[in-house]
């Protein structure tokens, strides 16, 4: 199967990660590397582009796309939350861009077997990296129905968390939980007909929240933001695409974090804490697709860009 992947906001990436002729970047999510070449474009003929993906299959369909730019581009199999020690290992303690393009790719959903997508019938896997880590299915099988509410209900959103996790376990008690479809149906049959929302499949939250629960995507997006703001050199762009609200809260509070100054109470006639700005935001509010880009692609319905500056 061909790695079928439209990078989404492209010229808005290019524009605020500005890749320069002997940059050093970190593409942390290559996936199908449509980023990934428009910075080795941007920053010929010298740049270097370091990029992640802890899916393998993602890394060997981008190591031959991106075969032509040579030792310009150096591959790693690991979460980008590992990024500031991978660097260190290759003698790397300064870069001049990231780029972190979050979530899954096109490829990954609609990869028969992958388990991520409810339209087809596949074991419940949903693993980014298959070479390690819980299963959705080992998940959904084995947390206390507590957990799993909690879970459906924070990474979902999802107001019906607390009847979807009992529909789950009542079913696990008679036959393990296997398979996409199966679930979705037990999804289906937990919320009210009347509540299904108009063109969201009942099914789309919790299948989100499962995901999100057994690749630790917000704690990676965390450690690998807060890594990448560590290793910009002064000048330096990050560049994260989320594309759901919690993870572009989360992307926000880190930027927020790192732009603010002095966190002494306001009646303090001088500063004791010492903390000083550590980047300039450069997107307000966060970029999102123009129309063009909508009709065209409608996985960037839901993108917001933020970037910075290291200072
Ligand atoms: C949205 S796609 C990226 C698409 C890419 N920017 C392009 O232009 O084709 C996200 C990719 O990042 C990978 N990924 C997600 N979270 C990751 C993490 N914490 N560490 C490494 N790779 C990750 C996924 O496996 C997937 O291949």
């Amino acid at each position: 199967m061909e790695f079928r992947h439209v990078p989404v906001l492209p010229a808005e990436v290019i524009a605020y990660l500005a890749p320069r002729p002997g940059g050093i970047y970190l593409d942390g999510t290559l996936g199908g590397a449509g980023h990934a070449r428009l910075v080795l474009e941007a920053s010929a003929p010298d740049g270097l582009l370091i990029g992640f993906d802890r899916d393998e299959e993602a890394l060997a369909a981008a190591a031959e796309k991106l075969a032509t730019y040579g030792d310009r581009v150096r591959l790693v199999h690991s979460d980008f939350a590992a990024a500031a020690e991978v660097l260190a290992g290759m003698g790397i303690d300064g870069i001049d861009g990231f780029l972190f393009d979050l979530g899954v790719s096109s490829h990954q959903l609609d990869s028969a077997g992958r388990g991520f997508s409810f339209q087809q019938d596949a074991p419940l896997d949903m693993r980014m990296d298959r070479s390690r880590g819980e299963s959705a299915e080992d998940l959904v099988n084995e947390l206390p129905e507590q957990e799993l509410t909690r879970i459906i209900r924070e990474y979902g959103e999802e107001r019906w968390a607390r009847r979807i996790a009992s529909f789950i376990v009542k079913a696990r008690s008679e036959q393990r939980v296997t398979g996409t479809l199966q679930l979705a149906d037990l999804i289906k049959g937990a919320i009210p007909r009347g509540a299904w929302e108009e063109r969201l499949h009942p099914a789309t939250r919790t299948f989100q929240a499962l995901r999100i629960a057994v690749n630790h995507e917000l704690e990676s997006a965390e450690a690998g933001v807060q890594s990448g703001l560590r290793l910009l050199k002064p000048g330096g762009r990050g560049v994260v695409i989320s594309f759901h609200s919690l993870e572009d809260r989360l992307v926000k509070g880190c930027f927020r974090e790192a732009a603010g100054g002095c966190r002494c109470p306001k009646d303090f006639p001088v500063c004791v804490c010492g903390n000083v700005p550590q980047v300039k935001i450069l997107t307000g509010r966060p970029i999102t697709a123009g129309e063009a880009e909508l009709a065209a692609n409608p996985r960037s319905r839901s993108a917001k860009l933020r970037a910075c500056e290291k200072l």
